[in-house]
């Protein structure tokens, strides 16, 4: 510590704060995470707490392969045993691309010290030849680009105005959508998850986090005192009024797993039940997240909920909800309508089961089109990721709009990984007869900032020997989000047959953390974590070097 010029005194009889930071130039949505440190270490430093910032892996969604999600829970050992094994009083977790939230949240919940989150936040809006763009406009340009309708030129120039500030994505995608999830569990002061990157006010959110920290460790108030059942029964409730992405599911149910809290992924339908979407934020409205902001940000959701949500459970500022957001006001009716005049009246995470899905799949209401919800159709099989590209803009291929598309072998085991591919793009042929939607089904995830009628989270997947795997051309699939139902209507003999014939695939991961993976991976119902990684460990160190 002395090398680093720090006096003698400024470390005697203080508390620690470990600042978890996932900066990377590889990870654009957090490239401004060091500047950002500085102003938590304020904080610190201000309160009486000595700060040391500590880098850990980080993962961001648009450059690494396969797939992010492959290491999220790799990404979570690091950050368990970084703050177990170093001498910390309490943490500040810095995230902000998509699996970055969870990962490091999980891992500090397996520790359980007190810990408080401060996100990156999101990019101001896109502003492409006069009209305002975010991520959500990746997949339009994408589909207009494959009908011929904009060029190569105009295509990239779009990139450049969607991504003209720091930040991450701007619309109610994952970063986003975990970012409020981290509010929503009252583990970041209010306003954490919508102030934009670029605003000051993300700085002095910054710096009070910093203060804040030093006092939850004079308090003792660790996570697992703010992480109860009831705050994960508000998140969900909070996911539904904004349109949170589907990948919520996966990560709000493996940090449960962590800390200690039953969750079923029956709850996410039971507690999303009456909750209308409030916030008309794109991929489900219209909006950004900077306009969520202007317009009163979470803490004006919250408050639109206070019927629904509890509002006695405390929170990181040592607050209840209800003192967090009785006096929130909304400021635009048009961006977060009030709870009885709702945006939508379909909101929230729909889980179906059937002979398809024993173990549930997911799916969006709010991203999907209302007359896909009950439907029944022929299945067009594609066995991987690789057949599916292969074939998708065939001119000859066997489909049309009544049909049902269905993607194997891309779950957590599958790909491996579980990649956002589930909302696979339509098929060419169709596109070009104006075909903008139609019934999908996968076991893999979906971008929170994509829509269509997708089934994802398939479970048992297919890789595991779900029923998935033994689906054919020509089946038929019938969708009931109504009555939770989704049903292959194949008869119990004709599929205990074809799974007689079917064998685990071969992906040919021999060695490394990937086989570590594959081995021990639970199904996506259960969050895909990594087997051995569920609950929490304390942060005692049971043996000392030193
Ligand atoms: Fe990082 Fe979208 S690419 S949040």
């Amino acid at each position: 510590m002395k090398n680093q010029g720090i006096p003698h005194d400024e470390f005697e009889g203080k508390p620690v704060i470990g600042i978890c930071n996932t900066w990377s130039e590889l990870t654009p949505c957090n490239a401004h995470f060091r500047e950002l440190a500085e102003f938590v270490k304020r904080g610190v430093w201000e309160a009486g707490g000595f700060p040391l910032e500590f880098p850990v892996m980080s993962l961001g969604e648009t450059l690494i392969k396969p797939t992010a999600m492959l290491y999220r829970n790799l990404a979570s050992m690091d950050a368990e045993e970084s703050i177990r094994a170093n001498p910390l009083d309490g943490v500040v977790l810095m995230g902000g691309c998509d699996k970055t939230t969870p990962s490091i949240l999980m891992g500090a919940c397996s520790v359980d010290l007190p810990s408080i989150f401060i996100s990156g936040g999101p990019m101001l809006n896109g502003q492409f030849r006069g009209k305002q763009i975010a991520t959500s406009d990746v997949w339009r340009f994408d589909e207009a680009h494959r009908r011929g309708e904009i060029t190569d030129d105009q295509l990239i120039e779009a990139e450049a105005c969607m991504g003209r500030s720091r930040g991450h994505c701007a619309v109610m995608g994952t970063a986003s959508t975990m970012a409020c999830m981290i509010e929503s569990l009252g583990l970041a002061l209010p306003q954490n998850a919508a102030i934009p990157a670029v605003d000051s006010r993300r700085r002095t959110q910054a710096h009070l986090t910093g203060r804040r920290i030093v006092e939850m460790v004079k308090e003792d108030l660790t996570l697992s005192k703010v992480l109860t059942r009831r705050a994960f029964e508000n998140s969900i409730m909070v996911n539904a009024a904004i349109g949170g992405s589907t990948n919520f599911v996966i990560h709000l149910t493996a940090i449960a797993g962590r800390i200690g809290v039953d969750l079923d992924l029956t709850d996410f339908d039971k507690f999303s039940e009456n909750i209308p979407l409030v916030a008309n934020i794109q991929p489900s409205g219209q909006y950004m997240m900077e306009e969520f902001y202007y317009a009163g940000g979470l803490p004006a959701v919250m408050k639109e909920l206070k019927g629904h949500i509890h509002t006695d459970i405390i929170t990181v500022n040592g607050k209840t909800v209800d003192d967090n957001v009785s006096k929130a006001e909304c400021f635009n009716a048009d961006v977060i309508s009030p709870v009885d005049k709702p945006f939508k009246e379909v909101s929230g995470i729909a889980v179906v089961k059937g002979n398809l899905c024993e173990n549930g799949a997911v799916i969006k209401p709010s991203a999907a089109t209302p007359e896909l919800m009950t439907h029944k159709g022929r299945a067009v099989v594609f066995e991987d990721i690789e057949d599916y590209k292969s074939r998708i803009n065939l001119p000859d291929l066997d489909v049309d709009e009544n049909c049902i598309l269905v993607l194997k072998n891309v779950g957590p085991k599958g790909y491996p990984g579980m990649p956002e591919v589930g909302n696979m793009g339509m098929p060419k042929k169709l596109l070009d007869k104006g075909v903008t939607d139609m019934v999908r089904v996968s076991d893999g995830r979906m971008s929170g900032t994509a829509y269509g009628t997708v089934f994802l989270h398939v479970s048992p997947e297919s890789a595991a020997g779900g029923t998935l795997a033994i689906v054919q051309n020509g089946d038929i699939i019938e969708a009931d989000v109504p009555n939770r139902k989704l049903t292959l209507h194949v008869s119990d003999e004709e599929i205990a047959d074809r799974k007689k014939s079917w064998k685990v695939p071969n992906l040919g991961f021999d060695r490394g953390y990937v086989n570590l993976y594959i081995n021990t991976v639970e199904q996506a119902d259960k969050g895909a974590d990594l087997d051995f990684l569920k609950g929490k460990s304390s942060s005692e160190v049971l043996r000392d070097s030193h």
